[in-house]
């Protein structure tokens, strides 16, 4: 059967792995292998869709584990990815399906969850598209409101007699109430009535109570409790004053609601969802069991392992918009498998990551390249910043260089966070200029390697003084 529902697949076409490594290298630096293997997972989605049905069907994801130390890039590059394709991402900490209050099935939530995200976002885009249509619906029910009662057809009790004359005379009124009418459109259309008050009535349907009834359990049961629910509710119709402005939007906002097919919304997210979804599994290792003859924390970790396995594997959930089979759902794990290794993992559940990338810890070298290259570098936010208070703030590459040596050597020297240290280092480097700005003479700052000496030097050459601060 040939696919009913649109897809974004016609955006994806130009998305090659050379593009997506290349839009990654905007923000990330290095870690070109990881790059690298989510480039080729995402391409192979697409592929999967040029391919006739029969095949479609059997081929899966090769689920990716992201192995490195903190602060490497693994969370960025999920985020940066899901970013470019615009599929439905959803990023969930393994780790949370461990904490009391979590059992058995609530693995599934990640797949609701994910529904959720994709429905939302094809409303947004249903909306958008029929936005043009509202607004004129919209500026329909204003001129409604805003002008005196139209004049109503002539009603039974018009005598026989009287008709004719009458209808004449309903011409003339009809005329003259078009006119006004289109007086009053470009009135409106020239924003000229915007500061009027009027009164609008609307509906204010379903309870917030109704929540309740949301809740994983009943959402097992796949049924839409929340919508039955508002719509078993009588409409409240209340009525509120505003400006012809804000009813401007209001009224959009709700007759392209109504507008809206909700079914077909549904087909199309549920149809993503599962060609398309995606869903970036933080801190896997901390659910591997190191050793198993451990009980306690351990039995529920390896439990969260085998809630998730028919989930990675290929199972249906039910979601209260549907049934969504969870085959071809792209998952990367990222972990960063210090105690644990992966082969800590039970063995069905490794089976179905078949590819692990190591990311690399960052030395000084990429420090440099981080403060300065990606479109979003630290360097350029900081300016950006005090820029907003007419203060030029900028870095001589010494400066640079000090600042990613200092980096480095307390990464050495206490813990290894990776490239967040340079966000602690950064902190500190422009404190007082951060404070001082509103206030300061000089319009320009220049940082220089003095500079960052002069500020740091104390700091780093205590070892417990920099412990606490950097
Ligand atoms: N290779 C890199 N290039 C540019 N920025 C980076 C890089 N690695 C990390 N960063 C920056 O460092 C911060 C932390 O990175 P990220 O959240 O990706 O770490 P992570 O690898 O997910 O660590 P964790 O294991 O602690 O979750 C982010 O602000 C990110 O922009
Ligand atoms: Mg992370």
């Amino acid at each position: 059967m040939a696919p009913l529902i649109p897809q974004p697949t016609d955006t994806m076409r130009h998305l090659t792995p050379r593009v997506i490594v290349a839009e990654l290298d905007k923000y990330i630096i290095g870690q070109d292998k990881a790059k690298r293997a989510v480039a080729i997972a995402i391409r192979n989605r697409w592929r999967r869709q040029q391919l006739p049905p029969e095949l479609r069907d059997e081929v899966t994801p090769k689920n990716i584990i992201m192995i490195g130390p903190t602060g490497v890039g693994k969370t960025e590059i999920a985020r940066r990815l899901a970013q470019l394709v615009k599929a439905p991402f959803l990023k969930v900490e393994a780790s949370k399906f461990t904490e009391v209050g979590y059992v058995g099935r609530d693995v599934e939530s990640m797949i609701r969850d994910l529904t959720e995200i994709a429905v939302n976002h094809v409303n947004a885009e249903e909306m958008l598209s029929v936005q043009a249509k509202a607004a004129e619906h919209a500026e329909e029910r204003l001129l409604d409101l805003l002008l005196p009662e139209r004049p109503g057809p002539p009603t039974d009790r018009d005598d026989e007699a009287v008709g004719d004359r009458l209808e004449e005379g309903d011409d003339a009124t009809e005329q003259q109430y078009a006119r006004a009418r289109e007086r009053f459109r470009r009135l409106l259309r020239d924003g000229k009535l915007d500061d009027r008050s009027i009164e609008v009535t609307l509906e204010e349907r379903g309870m917030p109570t109704v929540e309740v009834f949301t809740n994983a359990g009943i959402e097992q049961m796949g049924f839409d409790f929340q919508n039955m629910f508002e719509r078993m509710m009588p409409s409240r119709t209340v009525a509120r004053r505003m400006t012809v402005a804000e009813a401007r939007d209001v009224l959009t906002q709700q007759e392209a609601e109504n507008l809206i097919d909700r079914d077909k919304v549904r087909a199309i997210a549920l149809e993503r969802v599962q060609s398309a979804g995606m869903i970036f599994l933080d801190e896997l290792d901390k659910i591997a069991v190191v050793n198993r003859k451990g009980a306690g924390p351990d039995v529920s970790r390896e439990g969260v392992q085998r809630d998730l396995l028919p989930i990675v594997e290929g199972s249906t959930v039910v979601t209260r918009h549907g049934m969504v089979r969870t085959d071809h759902i792209l998952f990367i794990a990222a972990g960063a498998f210090h105690a644990a290794k992966p082969s800590d993992l039970i063995p069905e559940l490794q089976g179905r990551f078949p590819i692990r990338v190591e990311l690399d810890s960052l030395g000084e070298a990429e420090f440099v390249r981080i403060l300065t290259e990606p479109e979003n570098a630290l360097t350029r936010q900081y300016a950006a910043l005090l820029e907003t208070e007419s203060v030029a703030l900028d870095f001589t590459p010494d400066a640079i260089d000090a600042i990613a040596a200092v980096a480095a050597t307390i990464n050495q020297r206490t813990q290894n966070i990776g490239a967040r240290r340079l966000h602690t280092v950064m902190e500190k480097l422009v404190e007082d200029i951060s404070f001082d700005a509103p206030d300061m003479p000089k319009r320009r700052v220049t940082i220089d390697a003095d500079m960052v000496h002069a500020t740091l030097k104390d700091i780093v050459e205590d070892e417990d003084l920099s412990r606490y601060i950097l």
